[in-house]
């Protein structure tokens, strides 16, 4: 492989519409963040690129829907997203946002000269319009039946059940997203990046020349590609965005797939006035981290764009990742389906690390993969406390205990002790390996294999024993713990950032560059350390069970959300409804009926009559509360006997999901006996 000068690590720009949660991080940063710091490491120019995607159609419905702006819902996410990146450390060299000055001048600027060198191709459609709010509609604002699997709530891009990707006239009864009218169809003009043209090339590109992406990544590029490109508009009828700059393109902006990955050298050009050394030198190996959903605007449009300006570089390497699942169910930022970066560094301070270790030791790097709590703690409790925690903690306390915390000589070695130690420059060069080939899941494996390695060490070389007979031996054998101890702080690293500089304060040890792994004697004899604390706590069930009642609590709340807006009964006649005569009443008395929990008996004055009327409503109502209350009475129900007494009606009562049921009574006072129609 090509010898690099330098890396330029982007991770895909999260959308500042919702916060970050468990799936971003397993699939993007958390990986990225590996990549880098290694490299860093190593001593090899690096930078990591982030920000916020601030633009796109989600954007705007969701300040539509919270009734404030688009720009107020970005400030807000891009805000607690930032900062929890930074408590979580990854260690961004910048992390910027689309809705930067920057950023529009840049993506502007690009578009400007595909548009100038004759790139796009121009072309008018008919496209739906909401004739009521005077608009065009962008594809995420229609909503229909998908023509493929027939479920209801289709994307005019995308249907979510089924993942088949669509066009907003594919589908079945589309509605309007903003006034729920049937839209119409007119005719607009856009720009269309023309990527059949680039098909030949990127066949090349990819299926001959990048034979070594991840499995998923090249298979998701040649279906792609075999099914054949067409040409993608790269505009959008929309008033949220980057302006398109063309005069006659007055009010459209750029499609927010055009303008985000723009947004890496947007973000590059804010940390350095040197940005083109990283995008314009064919010695910049660039690698974008990201999700599968991002694929093919990586590997397939966002190259075709580089190509077309003509002097920028691509990609090298595309690691996405599958996705990650939670407790059994897709991550969703609607459902609130989802571990929340800021609530868990809230929830678990000081654990960064684990989430870190749990979400690489699970990661979806082949496959969709599931987060479980119960996972979390067992991998907690029985692989960093067990094995990890265990083993430095013993080798730092019985240091302190033989030798006052001085790192004593080493003696003759044995077989064991020469292999023990052979094996950190073996695996030194497995994680190595792994992490050069972006599988971060095995390179952590290899890396907790040194743990293992001091843990089985010790324990059978026994110290505690063999310091009864042996003195000079135990010296050589906490020596070597010592060195494995040392060698972990710099292969765990990249991992554990936060856990590693704690155990280097243990062991009174600079911050070592990767090059020293597999060295033996990174601790001299004489060498001071510290009196440990431990490295990682337990996690007791309590702890995990309030978790999983947590997401429990978001499954019911959703089910009852589900359940407010069951669908609607079907049409009935006019007739059918006036058939129900139903008034406005009065409750003149109220009493419990004996020996039931949900069960009043009412007299209501009906304006016809006074009767009596048996009512459900005992658990939300109390009979000294109502009396003077006007409800509405359906008054020709056919009378009915319920625990003995004749019930001559039913008082309507709203129920929401939960069951609880409330009066419908008229907002002002209206005359007993007032029809309700
Ligand atoms: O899928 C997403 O969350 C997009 N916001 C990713 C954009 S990546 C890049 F192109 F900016
Ligand atoms: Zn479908």
């Amino acid at each position: 492989m090509k010898d690099y000068k330098r890396t330029l690590i982007t991770t895909a720009l999260p959308y500042a519409n919702g916060p970050v949660h468990i799936g971003h991080l397993a699939g993007v940063y958390v990986p990225a963040d590996i990549y880098a710091r290694y490299l860093r490491l190593r001593g090899r120019e690096v930078v990591m690129i982030g920000g916020s995607d601030e633009h796109g159609v989600p954007i705007t419905l969701k300040a539509k829907k919270e009734g404030v702006t688009p720009q107020d819902i970005v400030d807000k996410y891009h805000g607690i997203i930032k900062d929890a990146f930074g408590r979580f450390g990854i260690s961004f060299d910048v992390y910027s946002r689309t809705s930067s000055k920057t950023h529009f001048e840049t993506a502007s600027e690009f578009f400007k000269t595909l548009y100038d060198k004759g790139e796009f191709v121009e072309k008018s459609s008919q496209q739906f319009y909401d004739e009521e709010n005077n608009q065009f509609l962008a594809d995420r604002y229609i909503t229909g039946t998908c023509p493929h699997c027939k479920s209801e709530g289709a994307y005019g891009d995308q249907c979510e059940a089924c993942g088949t990707s669509l066009n907003a006239t594919d589908l079945i009864n589309p509605k309007s997203a903003i006034s729920g009218n049937v839209p119409v169809l007119k005719e607009t003009k856009h720009w269309y990046l023309p990527l059949d043209k680039y098909e030949p090339w990127l066949k090349e590109w990819i299926l001959e020349g990048h034979k070594e992406w991840k499995s998923n990544v090249y298979g998701q590029c040649k279906s792609w590609l075999d099914s054949g490109l067409h040409p993608r508009a790269v505009t959008r009828d929309l008033n949220w965005g980057v302006p398109v700059p063309v005069e006659e393109a007055e009010g459209k902006v750029l499609y927010v797939w055009f303008d985000a990955p723009i947004g890496y050298i947007s973000a590059t050009k804010e940390m350095t006035p040197d940005w083109e050394k990283y995008w314009k030198d064919e010695d910049t190996k660039m690698v974008h981290f990201i999700g599968k959903d991002n694929i093919v605007f990586h590997c397939i449009i966002f190259p075709s764009m580089l190509k077309a300006e003509g002097s920028y570089i691509l990609p090298e390497n595309v690691p996405s990742n599958e996705f990650l699942n939670l407790e059994g169910d897709k991550i969703s930022t609607s459902r609130n389906w989802a571990v929340w970066l800021h609530e868990y560094l809230d929830e678990f301070p000081g654990k960064e690390d684990v989430l870190k270790y749990v979400l690489t030791a699970n990661a979806p790097e082949t496959k969709d993969n599931d987060f479980t709590w119960k996972d979390f703690q067992a991998r907690n409790n029985n692989e960093l406390v067990a094995v990890l925690g265990n083993f430095v903690n013993r080798a730092l306390v019985l240091t302190n205990k033989y030798y006052k915390g001085v790192v004593p000589a080493l003696g003759e070695l044995t077989d064991v002790d020469k292999e023990t130690l052979a094996e950190i420059a073996r695996l030194k060069a497995e994680v190595e390996k792994s992490l050069e080939n972006y599988r971060f899941r095995e390179a952590l494996k290899f890396a907790m294999d040194l743990g293992r390695l001091g843990n089985k060490y010790l324990a059978d070389e026994e110290p505690w024993k063999v310091v009864k007979t042996d003195p000079t031996r135990v010296e050589t054998i906490m020596n070597i713990c010592l060195q494995i101890t040392a060698n972990l702080t710099i292969m765990m690293e990249p991992f554990l950032p936060f856990t590693m500089d704690k155990l280097r304060g243990f062991l009174n040890l600079e911050k070592l560059d990767w090059e020293r792994l597999g060295d033996t004697a990174l601790l001299a004899a004489g060498h001071e350390v510290k009196k440990p604390e431990l490295l990682f706590e337990k996690i007791e069930d309590s702890v995990i069970e309030a978790q999983v009642q947590k997401l429990l609590d978001t499954k019911k709340a959703n089910e009852m959300e589900a359940a407010v807006v069951a669908p609607a009964k079907e049409n009935i006649e006019f007739d059918d409804f006036t058939k129900m005569d139903i008034r406005v009443g009065t409750i003149i008395a109220a009493e419990k009926v004996a020996k039931t929990k949900k069960l009043l008996k009412l007299e209501v004055d009906t304006g016809i009559d006074k009767r009596t009327v048996v009512s459900g409503i005992a658990e939300y109502y109390k009979p000294e509360d109502i009396i003077g209350k006007q409800v509405s009475i359906l008054v020709n129900l056919a009378p009915k006997k319920l625990r003995g007494i004749e019930s001559q009606g039913m008082i309507l009562m709203a129920e929401d999901a939960d069951g609880a049921l409330r009066f419908v009574s008229p907002t002002d006072a209206v005359k007993p006996g007032s029809e309700i129609r």
